[in-house]
Protein backbone atom coordinates (compact mmCIF):
# COMPACT_ATOMS: atom_id res chain seq x y z
CA UNK A 1 0.00 0.00 0.00
CA UNK A 2 0.94 3.77 -0.17
CA UNK A 3 -0.03 5.58 2.71
CA UNK A 4 -0.36 9.69 3.63
CA UNK A 5 -0.02 11.57 6.54
CA UNK A 6 -0.16 14.71 7.77
CA UNK A 7 -0.37 16.43 11.04
CA UNK A 8 -2.94 19.60 11.45
CA UNK A 9 -3.87 21.99 13.81
CA UNK A 10 -1.84 23.37 16.88
CA UNK A 11 1.26 21.09 17.32
CA UNK A 12 1.50 18.84 20.40
CA UNK A 13 4.13 16.46 21.88
CA UNK A 14 3.92 12.91 20.49
CA UNK A 15 3.18 13.97 17.00
CA UNK A 16 6.57 12.85 16.01
CA UNK A 17 6.01 9.57 18.08
CA UNK A 18 2.71 8.98 15.95
CA UNK A 19 4.74 9.56 12.48
CA UNK A 20 7.13 6.95 13.75
CA UNK A 21 4.76 4.45 14.84
CA UNK A 22 2.94 4.63 11.64
CA UNK A 23 6.03 4.58 9.06
CA UNK A 24 7.70 1.83 11.40
CA UNK A 25 4.62 -0.66 11.64
CA UNK A 26 3.52 0.09 7.35
CA UNK A 27 7.36 -0.84 6.35
CA UNK A 28 6.42 -4.07 8.34
CA UNK A 29 3.89 -4.68 6.10
CA UNK A 30 5.88 -3.94 3.18
CA UNK A 31 3.94 -0.43 2.70
CA UNK A 32 5.58 2.81 1.67
CA UNK A 33 4.42 6.51 3.62
CA UNK A 34 4.64 9.61 2.45
CA UNK A 35 4.38 12.45 4.71
CA UNK A 36 2.32 15.90 3.38
CA UNK A 37 3.76 19.04 5.07
CA UNK A 38 1.83 21.39 6.96
CA UNK A 39 -1.58 20.26 8.05
CA UNK A 40 -4.09 20.25 5.25
CA UNK A 41 -2.25 23.06 2.72
CA UNK A 42 0.16 19.42 1.99
CA UNK A 43 -2.24 17.94 0.14
CA UNK A 44 -3.74 20.92 -1.45
CA UNK A 45 -0.65 22.28 -2.94
CA UNK A 46 0.97 18.68 -3.08
CA UNK A 47 3.51 19.81 -0.58
CA UNK A 48 5.38 16.20 0.43
CA UNK A 49 8.14 14.60 2.08
CA UNK A 50 9.12 11.12 1.66
CA UNK A 51 9.46 8.75 5.42
CA UNK A 52 11.45 6.19 5.04
CA UNK A 53 12.40 4.09 8.16
CA UNK A 54 15.47 5.64 8.22
CA UNK A 55 13.71 9.10 8.81
CA UNK A 56 11.80 8.21 11.85
CA UNK A 57 15.41 7.39 13.91
CA UNK A 58 15.07 9.36 16.93
CA UNK A 59 11.71 10.91 16.25
CA UNK A 60 10.36 9.54 19.51
CA UNK A 61 11.21 11.76 22.02
CA UNK A 62 10.94 14.95 19.54
CA UNK A 63 8.64 17.97 20.44
CA UNK A 64 6.84 19.32 17.32
CA UNK A 65 6.01 17.66 13.90
CA UNK A 66 8.90 17.21 11.14
CA UNK A 67 6.01 17.65 8.86
CA UNK A 68 4.94 20.26 9.90
CA UNK A 69 1.69 21.86 10.54
CA UNK A 70 -1.21 24.49 10.11
CA UNK A 71 -4.29 25.77 10.47
CA UNK A 72 -6.15 25.49 7.01
CA UNK A 73 -8.75 24.58 6.18
CA UNK A 74 -9.27 23.24 2.83
CA UNK A 75 -13.07 23.95 2.88
CA UNK A 76 -12.27 27.93 2.79
CA UNK A 77 -9.51 27.71 0.04
CA UNK A 78 -11.42 28.05 -3.50
CA UNK A 79 -11.06 23.96 -4.84
CA UNK A 80 -9.70 22.85 -1.73
CA UNK A 81 -10.86 19.61 -1.11
CA UNK A 82 -10.92 18.51 -4.98
CA UNK A 83 -7.39 19.80 -5.31
CA UNK A 84 -6.75 17.01 -2.40
CA UNK A 85 -8.70 14.47 -3.97
CA UNK A 86 -6.47 14.85 -7.15
CA UNK A 87 -3.06 14.63 -5.23
CA UNK A 88 -3.67 11.90 -3.30
CA UNK A 89 -4.65 10.28 -6.86
CA UNK A 90 -1.69 11.80 -8.19
CA UNK A 91 0.72 10.49 -5.03
CA UNK A 92 -0.75 7.28 -5.85
CA UNK A 93 -2.19 6.90 -2.40
CA UNK A 94 -4.57 3.92 -1.18
CA UNK A 95 -5.17 5.73 2.29
CA UNK A 96 -4.44 9.19 4.31
CA UNK A 97 -3.85 9.15 7.72
CA UNK A 98 -4.62 12.76 9.73
CA UNK A 99 -3.75 13.46 12.72
CA UNK A 100 -5.48 16.62 14.68
CA UNK A 101 -7.94 17.86 17.00
CA UNK A 102 -11.34 18.40 16.34
CA UNK A 103 -10.77 20.96 12.86
CA UNK A 104 -8.58 18.65 11.03
CA UNK A 105 -10.82 15.69 12.17
CA UNK A 106 -13.38 17.81 11.15
CA UNK A 107 -12.17 17.87 7.83
CA UNK A 108 -11.36 14.30 7.58
CA UNK A 109 -14.95 13.44 8.47
CA UNK A 110 -16.39 15.84 5.62
CA UNK A 111 -13.35 14.40 3.07
CA UNK A 112 -14.62 10.84 4.25
CA UNK A 113 -18.29 11.48 3.92
CA UNK A 114 -18.41 14.43 0.60
CA UNK A 115 -15.77 12.19 -1.87
CA UNK A 116 -14.85 8.69 -0.48
CA UNK A 117 -11.87 9.27 0.57
CA UNK A 118 -10.02 6.57 2.76
CA UNK A 119 -8.94 8.55 5.98
CA UNK A 120 -8.04 7.36 9.15
CA UNK A 121 -7.70 10.13 11.81
CA UNK A 122 -5.26 9.90 14.95
CA UNK A 123 -6.73 12.20 17.68
CA UNK A 124 -4.11 14.92 18.95
CA UNK A 125 -4.72 18.03 21.43
CA UNK A 126 -2.76 19.29 24.36
CA UNK A 127 -6.29 20.38 25.07
CA UNK A 128 -7.62 17.07 25.74
CA UNK A 129 -11.74 18.21 24.26
CA UNK A 130 -12.02 15.54 21.91
CA UNK A 131 -14.79 13.22 22.25
CA UNK A 132 -14.59 9.38 22.08
CA UNK A 133 -11.19 8.93 24.02
CA UNK A 134 -10.61 9.25 27.35
CA UNK A 135 -7.41 10.85 26.83
CA UNK A 136 -5.34 12.55 23.86
CA UNK A 137 -1.88 12.40 23.90
CA UNK A 138 -0.01 16.03 24.51
CA UNK A 139 -2.35 16.39 27.44
CA UNK A 140 -0.22 14.53 29.75
CA UNK A 141 2.88 16.85 28.98
CA UNK A 142 1.21 19.97 29.11
CA UNK A 143 -0.30 19.10 32.39
CA UNK A 144 3.29 18.16 33.74
CA UNK A 145 4.71 21.34 32.20
CA UNK A 146 2.07 23.48 34.12
CA UNK A 147 2.43 21.33 36.97
CA UNK A 148 6.46 22.45 37.68
CA UNK A 149 5.81 26.14 36.31
CA UNK A 150 3.49 26.36 39.18
CA UNK A 151 5.30 24.55 41.99
CA UNK A 152 7.75 27.17 40.57
CA UNK A 153 5.27 30.06 41.15
CA UNK A 154 4.44 29.25 44.74
CA UNK A 155 8.29 29.35 46.25
CA UNK A 156 8.37 33.17 44.39
CA UNK A 157 4.87 33.73 45.09
CA UNK A 158 5.36 32.81 48.83
CA UNK A 159 8.49 34.99 48.92
CA UNK A 160 7.16 38.14 47.88
CA UNK A 161 3.60 37.35 49.60
CA UNK A 162 1.86 37.92 46.13
CA UNK A 163 -0.52 36.57 44.96
CA UNK A 164 0.36 34.87 41.07
CA UNK A 165 -2.33 34.33 38.66
CA UNK A 166 -1.39 31.45 36.24
CA UNK A 167 -3.14 31.55 33.08
CA UNK A 168 -3.24 28.58 30.97
CA UNK A 169 -4.55 26.90 27.88
CA UNK A 170 -7.96 25.54 26.82
CA UNK A 171 -10.40 27.72 24.97
CA UNK A 172 -13.96 25.84 25.67
CA UNK A 173 -12.52 22.98 28.02
CA UNK A 174 -10.93 23.62 31.44
CA UNK A 175 -9.09 20.04 31.27
CA UNK A 176 -5.20 21.31 31.25
CA UNK A 177 -6.33 24.26 34.31
CA UNK A 178 -8.08 21.65 36.56
CA UNK A 179 -5.41 18.86 36.54
CA UNK A 180 -2.48 21.39 36.19
CA UNK A 181 -3.69 23.26 38.93
CA UNK A 182 -5.48 20.10 41.27
CA UNK A 183 -1.19 18.34 40.40
CA UNK A 184 0.03 22.21 41.14
CA UNK A 185 -1.88 22.92 44.40
CA UNK A 186 -3.22 26.08 43.21
CA UNK A 187 -5.75 27.92 45.99
CA UNK A 188 -8.03 28.27 43.24
CA UNK A 189 -8.83 27.21 39.86
CA UNK A 190 -11.40 28.67 36.69
CA UNK A 191 -12.49 26.50 33.78
CA UNK A 192 -14.62 27.87 30.88
CA UNK A 193 -17.18 25.20 31.65
CA UNK A 194 -18.45 27.32 35.21
CA UNK A 195 -18.39 31.04 35.10
CA UNK A 196 -17.00 32.48 38.15
CA UNK A 197 -17.91 35.46 40.03
CA UNK A 198 -14.67 37.59 41.00
CA UNK A 199 -15.73 37.78 44.66
CA UNK A 200 -15.15 33.92 45.12
CA UNK A 201 -11.69 34.48 43.94
CA UNK A 202 -11.56 37.32 46.40
CA UNK A 203 -13.06 35.44 49.05
CA UNK A 204 -10.40 33.04 49.20
CA UNK A 205 -7.15 35.14 48.95
CA UNK A 206 -8.38 36.64 51.88
CA UNK A 207 -9.35 33.94 53.86
CA UNK A 208 -5.86 32.90 53.46
CA UNK A 209 -4.60 36.05 54.68
CA UNK A 210 -6.93 36.09 58.11
CA UNK A 211 -5.59 31.88 58.23
CA UNK A 212 -1.98 33.92 57.82
CA UNK A 213 -1.03 32.62 54.57
CA UNK A 214 0.03 35.91 52.36
CA UNK A 215 0.54 34.30 48.75
CA UNK A 216 -2.14 32.65 46.64
CA UNK A 217 -1.75 31.02 43.44
CA UNK A 218 -4.85 31.25 40.84
CA UNK A 219 -5.65 29.02 38.10
CA UNK A 220 -6.89 30.05 35.41
CA UNK A 221 -7.88 28.72 31.63
CA UNK A 222 -7.88 31.15 28.57
CA UNK A 223 -11.27 30.33 27.80
CA UNK A 224 -12.48 31.37 31.40
CA UNK A 225 -15.25 33.52 32.21
CA UNK A 226 -15.23 36.14 34.76
CA UNK A 227 -19.32 36.38 36.02
CA UNK A 228 -19.75 35.50 32.13
CA UNK A 229 -17.45 37.65 29.77
CA UNK A 230 -14.97 36.15 27.79
CA UNK A 231 -11.88 38.12 27.29
CA UNK A 232 -10.97 38.57 23.84
CA UNK A 233 -7.12 39.11 22.61
CA UNK A 234 -8.77 40.60 18.85
CA UNK A 235 -12.13 39.99 17.26
CA UNK A 236 -9.97 38.48 14.63
CA UNK A 237 -10.61 34.48 14.01
CA UNK A 238 -8.93 31.71 12.17
CA UNK A 239 -9.79 29.99 9.67
CA UNK A 240 -11.63 27.68 11.97
CA UNK A 241 -13.77 30.28 13.12
CA UNK A 242 -12.17 30.11 16.46
CA UNK A 243 -11.52 33.79 18.20
CA UNK A 244 -8.26 34.59 19.80
CA UNK A 245 -8.51 34.42 23.30
CA UNK A 246 -6.18 35.33 26.28
CA UNK A 247 -5.70 38.40 28.54
CA UNK A 248 -7.89 36.90 31.63
CA UNK A 249 -4.75 36.46 33.61
CA UNK A 250 -4.08 40.34 33.59
CA UNK A 251 -7.30 41.13 33.81
CA UNK A 252 -7.88 39.21 36.58
CA UNK A 253 -4.60 40.13 38.61
CA UNK A 254 -5.67 43.96 38.02
CA UNK A 255 -8.80 42.99 40.05
CA UNK A 256 -7.82 41.11 42.52
CA UNK A 257 -5.30 43.78 43.27
CA UNK A 258 -7.73 46.27 43.77
CA UNK A 259 -10.45 44.02 45.64
CA UNK A 260 -7.67 42.72 48.26
CA UNK A 261 -4.95 45.03 48.44
CA UNK A 262 -2.79 41.99 47.51
CA UNK A 263 0.38 42.59 45.45
CA UNK A 264 -0.91 40.65 42.43
CA UNK A 265 1.20 39.65 39.21
CA UNK A 266 0.04 37.40 35.75
CA UNK A 267 2.03 34.86 34.53
CA UNK A 268 1.08 33.22 30.50
CA UNK A 269 2.11 30.43 30.20
CA UNK A 270 1.27 29.73 26.59
CA UNK A 271 3.06 27.86 24.06
CA UNK A 272 5.79 26.62 26.39
CA UNK A 273 2.27 24.37 27.12
CA UNK A 274 2.93 22.79 23.92
CA UNK A 275 6.95 22.59 23.46
CA UNK A 276 9.43 19.99 24.12
CA UNK A 277 9.77 16.19 24.40
CA UNK A 278 6.45 14.15 24.99
CA UNK A 279 6.53 12.80 28.41
CA UNK A 280 6.43 8.55 28.48
CA UNK A 281 2.71 8.80 28.73
CA UNK A 282 2.39 10.48 25.69
CA UNK A 283 5.25 8.67 24.03
CA UNK A 284 2.89 5.68 24.56
CA UNK A 285 -0.10 6.63 23.89
CA UNK A 286 1.18 8.42 20.95
CA UNK A 287 2.74 5.19 19.98
CA UNK A 288 -0.24 2.82 20.29
CA UNK A 289 -2.29 5.51 18.66
CA UNK A 290 0.01 5.13 15.45
CA UNK A 291 0.06 1.66 15.73
CA UNK A 292 -3.32 1.21 15.21
CA UNK A 293 -4.14 3.58 13.03
CA UNK A 294 -1.35 1.42 10.62
CA UNK A 295 -3.77 -1.66 11.45
CA UNK A 296 -7.25 0.44 10.81
CA UNK A 297 -5.98 0.99 6.97
CA UNK A 298 -4.11 -2.09 6.45
CA UNK A 299 -7.78 -3.77 6.91
CA UNK A 300 -9.27 -1.33 5.19
CA UNK A 301 -11.08 0.25 7.71
CA UNK A 302 -11.77 3.86 6.64
CA UNK A 303 -13.65 6.62 8.20
CA UNK A 304 -12.61 5.93 11.34
CA UNK A 305 -10.64 7.42 14.67
CA UNK A 306 -8.46 5.41 16.91
CA UNK A 307 -9.22 5.97 20.42
CA UNK A 308 -8.27 5.46 24.10
CA UNK A 309 -11.19 3.71 25.98
CA UNK A 310 -9.95 2.96 29.81
CA UNK A 311 -7.01 0.84 28.99
CA UNK A 312 -7.37 -0.24 25.46
CA UNK A 313 -7.00 1.24 22.02
CA UNK A 314 -10.29 1.17 20.05
CA UNK A 315 -11.70 2.85 16.80
CA UNK A 316 -14.72 4.84 16.64
CA UNK A 317 -16.55 6.51 13.76
CA UNK A 318 -14.17 9.64 12.76
CA UNK A 319 -18.11 11.52 13.67
CA UNK A 320 -18.05 10.09 17.25
CA UNK A 321 -14.65 12.12 18.20
CA UNK A 322 -15.90 15.55 16.44
CA UNK A 323 -19.70 15.75 16.92
CA UNK A 324 -19.07 17.23 19.99
CA UNK A 325 -16.13 18.71 22.51
CA UNK A 326 -15.32 17.13 25.43
CA UNK A 327 -15.71 19.25 28.63
CA UNK A 328 -14.82 18.64 31.71
CA UNK A 329 -15.75 16.57 33.77
CA UNK A 330 -17.39 18.55 36.38
CA UNK A 331 -17.23 16.09 38.98
CA UNK A 332 -13.37 16.31 39.33
CA UNK A 333 -13.71 19.84 39.32
CA UNK A 334 -16.88 20.14 41.88
CA UNK A 335 -15.58 17.18 44.11
CA UNK A 336 -11.97 17.29 43.98
CA UNK A 337 -10.83 20.80 43.07
CA UNK A 338 -12.61 22.58 45.08
CA UNK A 339 -11.81 20.68 48.21
CA UNK A 340 -8.26 22.55 48.32
CA UNK A 341 -9.31 25.85 47.66
CA UNK A 342 -8.78 28.58 50.05
O1 LIG B 1 -5.78 23.82 20.22
C1 LIG B 1 -4.74 23.81 21.08
C2 LIG B 1 -4.35 25.20 21.51
O2 LIG B 1 -3.12 25.04 22.16
C3 LIG B 1 -5.37 25.91 22.41
O3 LIG B 1 -5.32 25.54 23.73
C4 LIG B 1 -5.00 27.36 22.20
O4 LIG B 1 -6.09 28.21 22.43
C5 LIG B 1 -4.60 27.39 20.77
O5 LIG B 1 -4.15 26.10 20.44
C6 LIG B 1 -3.52 28.39 20.45
O6 LIG B 1 -3.38 28.43 19.08
P1 LIG B 1 -2.17 29.08 18.30
O7 LIG B 1 -1.03 28.13 18.38
O8 LIG B 1 -2.69 29.22 16.91
O9 LIG B 1 -1.84 30.37 18.98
Amino acid sequence: MRIGILTGGGDCPGLNAVIRAVVTRSHEKGSEVIGFMEGWRGPIENKTMPLALDDTYNLLQQGGTILKTSRTNPYKVEGGPQKIVENLKANKLDALIAVGGEDTCGVAFKLNKDFGLNIVCVPKTIDNDLDATDFTFGFDTAVSIVTECIDRLHTTAESHDRVLVCEVMGRHAGWIACYGGIAGGAHFIMVPEKATALKDIVDVVNKRKKQGHRYSIIVVAEGAKLQDEEVLKSQEVDAFGHVILGGIGERLSKLIEKETGCETRAVVLGHIQRGGSPTAFDRVLATRFGVAAAELVHSNKFGRMVALNGSQIVDVPIEAGVGKLKTLDMSLYNKVAEVFFG
